[in-house]
């Protein structure tokens, strides 16, 4: 059996010195394996991912090879490093906590983004063909009527992903796109300003809902719904690149006086003379073959071997986290959640070992879906469950008590989803890993070498942890740990909840109510079978949602990390960190403040920030938004199609 490497369970210890010049060669490798990763761990179109990323771009991005302790960290027990402390050259001091760092950018990055905000229709369309390349799409006016009708910050950015999903459509010919959406057999129709559907599936039926609020600004479309958790459509990147390259071509502004403003409208029998053509939907997994098709040829996702045993511990380390960390920390969330260059989520992700299912094309056609991977072709909506606002997921009206009655702890409750774990796979599930990482005598029993994490590691020296740096970091966890699973989710399934395989490491435990959850200040949000359905409940409390996800929705570009939620590594490793600087520490030998103001102010912006940009009415105009871009790409005349009102 392999178990993680017992380097990470000793402490820092004296900084090693390494000779100068090899340490330099070290560190130009370093350098220049970063830059390729740069250069090619994600497609070129990557321009339109949504840019709203925390970027410390005055900070070094590369963390230094040693790890300085920090100034108020005195490991007073282990007097190596105490004497390691005195002699300034090794242990530079840092004068803030990485994290400081990147409120303070993130702080930056929000003001710069409210500096764009646009407060009528011509500075909206000014920003439009600014930002998109091509004039506003027709019916552009009665959206910004309605958006400014229903309270809107009207930031063109936040409209990033419709841009992202729509792009590739460009390259797809407009009687293919009409065609396959009506004869898709899960579908909303819109004729003449009336929305309806043939489909009772409760899904459809509530994106319907949503649609019908809006249907009287809407025209002719037949929307593809996917009626799966999981997404399907996933183009090989060498495909998708070339219908990339066909939308940056026919991204124009023909003259005003030359522009359609119309939409056309259609019948109900699409021309018999278009073919459907097959979309040869696959059942099989690994799934990371399939999701990593989409990634660049040269990227290290599309070059690792594909793995087929997951009954072993898997290897987590922080290897290939550098891209989208500093000082170990997530500094850009979007990367963070892109498999292209993290080859080891293979085995550390449900979805990636067995989703619960798996129907998959290659072939481009304009379906729609909650949720999906960045390599997904899939056009966002919101989730259903945002819509319905479903108690189970949101709350309800209880948003939770104000930050100082809440108490100083970590909750999470949910089910042992992530895809289909058994015997022989377990150890990589996403949330597995999470619940026995939180598990305080599990980390006590790998502190004392008497229980083998199976499926998690202990944190680097990099964190440099105070609680680990005292043997504590059990004791730790559990004075501010709570999680658990409410059902083991077992396969084959076992009575009440239970699971032999997986029974040694977890208990079945009580749920919670998600409005009693908010009287704890920290909620981790980790992913399920698909995205996290409680996302938007937990930003709209007043307590502090701690997320990590492979996944990407509707709202992505509205978020700014650090600002309005607090962004985790996909691997976890970085949570131990995370806390002990919210919390602090009050060890035998040593004390670290903590940052609850800061926690707090975090907590207060994500809920109000949520209650601005994430209201259903924000769904309604993101929605609206996406339809009208989507029925101008799905529309013979498209080239010439715009909003031109302002320029006339
Ligand atoms: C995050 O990473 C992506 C992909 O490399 C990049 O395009 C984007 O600019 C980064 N965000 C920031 C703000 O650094
Ligand atoms: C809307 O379309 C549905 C389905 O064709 C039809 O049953 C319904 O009567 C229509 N409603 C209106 C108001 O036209
Ligand atoms: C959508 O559903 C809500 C709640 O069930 C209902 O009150 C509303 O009338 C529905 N809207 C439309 C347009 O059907
Ligand atoms: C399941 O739980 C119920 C209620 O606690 C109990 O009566 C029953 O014996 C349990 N079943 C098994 C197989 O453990
Ligand atoms: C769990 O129970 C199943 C049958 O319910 C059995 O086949 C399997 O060997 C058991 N596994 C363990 C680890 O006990
Ligand atoms: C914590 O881990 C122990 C094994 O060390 C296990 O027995 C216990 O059930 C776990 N607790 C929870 C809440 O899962």
């Amino acid at each position: 059996m392999k178990i993680s490497s017992p380097i990470t369970m000793t402490y820092p210890g004296p900084p090693r010195r390494a000779g100068g010049l090899v340490r330099y060669v070290v560190l130009a490798v370093v350098l220049i394996g970063f830059l390729w990763y740069l250069r090619y761990s994600a497609p070129s179109f990557t321009s339109v991912h949504q840019p709203v990323e925390v970027t410390p771009s005055h900070l070094p991005t590369i963390p230094s090879q040693e790890n300085p302790t920090r100034p108020d960290v005195k490991p007073a027990e282990t007097p190596a490093p105490e004497k390691e402390a005195e002699r300034p050259i090794t242990t530079p001091k840092s004068p803030t906590h990485p994290i400081d760092e990147l409120i303070q950018s993130a702080e930056k990055t929000f003001e710069d983004l409210l500096k764009k905000e646009s407060k009528d229709l011509n500075s909206a369309a000014a920003a439009y063909r600014k930002r998109r390349g091509r004039h506003p799409p027709p019916g552009f006016d009665a959206w910004f009527k309605f958006a400014q009708d229903n309270g809107a910050v009207m930031v063109e950015d936040f409209f990033d992903q419709i841009y992202h999903d729509l792009g590739p459509f460009w390259g797809l010919p407009p009687s293919t796109m009409r065609k396959e959406a009506w004869a898709y057999e899960m579908n909303i129709n819109i004729r003449n300003h009336n929305a309806s559907t043939g489909s009772s599936w409760f899904w459809t039926q509530i994106w319907l809902n949503l649609t019908q609020t809006i249907e009287h600004l809407l025209p002719d479309m037949d929307i593809a719904l996917n009626a799966m958790d999981e997404p399907r459509i996933v183009l090989p990147w060498e495909e998708i690149n070339k219908y990339m390259e066909i939308e940056r071509a026919t991204r124009k502004m023909p003259p005003p006086s030359e522009v359609v403003s119309e939409f056309s409208a259609l019948t109900n029998k699409p021309d018999p003379d278009v073919k459907v053509r097959p979309k040869e939907w696959t059942e099989y997994w690994p799934y990371w073959k399939i999701a990593t098709r989409g990634c660049h040829p040269n990227s290290l996702a599309r070059k690792a071997d594909i793995m087929t045993d997951f009954s072993h511990t898997p290897d987590i380390s922080l290897a290939h986290t550098l891209p989208h960390t500093y000082k170990g920390y997530v500094s850009n969330f979007t990367l963070s959640s892109d498999f292209c260059h993290q080859p080891d989520l293979q085995s550390l992700h449900g979805m990636m070992v067995e989703p619960l299912s798996v129907s998959s094309t290659k072939t481009l056609f304009p379906m729609f879906g909650g949720s999906k991977l960045p390599t997904n072709n899939e056009i966002l909506l919101p989730a259903p469950m945002y819509w319905n606002n479903e108690e189970r997921f949101s709350g309800g009206d209880d948003h939770g008590d104000s930050w100082v009655n809440k108490l100083n702890k970590v909750i999470w409750r949910g089910v042992a989803t992530g895809g289909r774990n058994k015997a022989s796979n377990w150890k990589g599930f996403q949330r597995h890993r999470f619940v026995a990482m939180t598990n305080s005598s599990q980390v006590s029993g790998a502190e004392e070498w008497s229980q083998i994490p199976q499926n998690w590691a202990m944190p680097t020296s990099q964190y440099n942890l105070a609680a680990q740096q005292e043997n504590r970091l059990g004791k730790w966890t559990g004075e501010w740990a709570d999680t658990g699973f409410v059902d083991l989710m077992c396969d084959p399934p076992q009575a009440n909840g239970t699971c032999n395989y997986t029974a040694p490491y977890y208990q079945v435990t009580p749920g919670m109510k998600m409005a009693d959850q908010f009287d704890r200040k920290y909620l981790p949000d980790i992913d399920g079978n698909s995205f996290s359905g409680r996302y938007r409940g937990f930003l709209m409390s007043t307590s502090l949602p701690i997320k990590a996800t492979i996944f990407r929705e509707w709202h992505d570009s509205r978020l700014v990390p650090w600002k309005h939620f607090v962004p985790m590594d996909n691997r976890f490793m970085d949570f131990w960190g995370i806390m002990e600087y919210f919390l602090g520490y009050e060890g035998e030998n040593v004390k670290i403040e903590g940052h609850d103001k800061e926690a707090e102010k975090i907590a207060v912006a994500g809920q109000e920030w949520a209650n601005k940009v994430l209201r259903r009415e924000d769904m309604q105009i993101y929605v609206l938004r996406l339809l009208l871009e989507y029925a101008r790409v799905a529309d013979d005349r498209r080239d010439k199609m715009g909003w031109v009102g302002d320029l006339l």
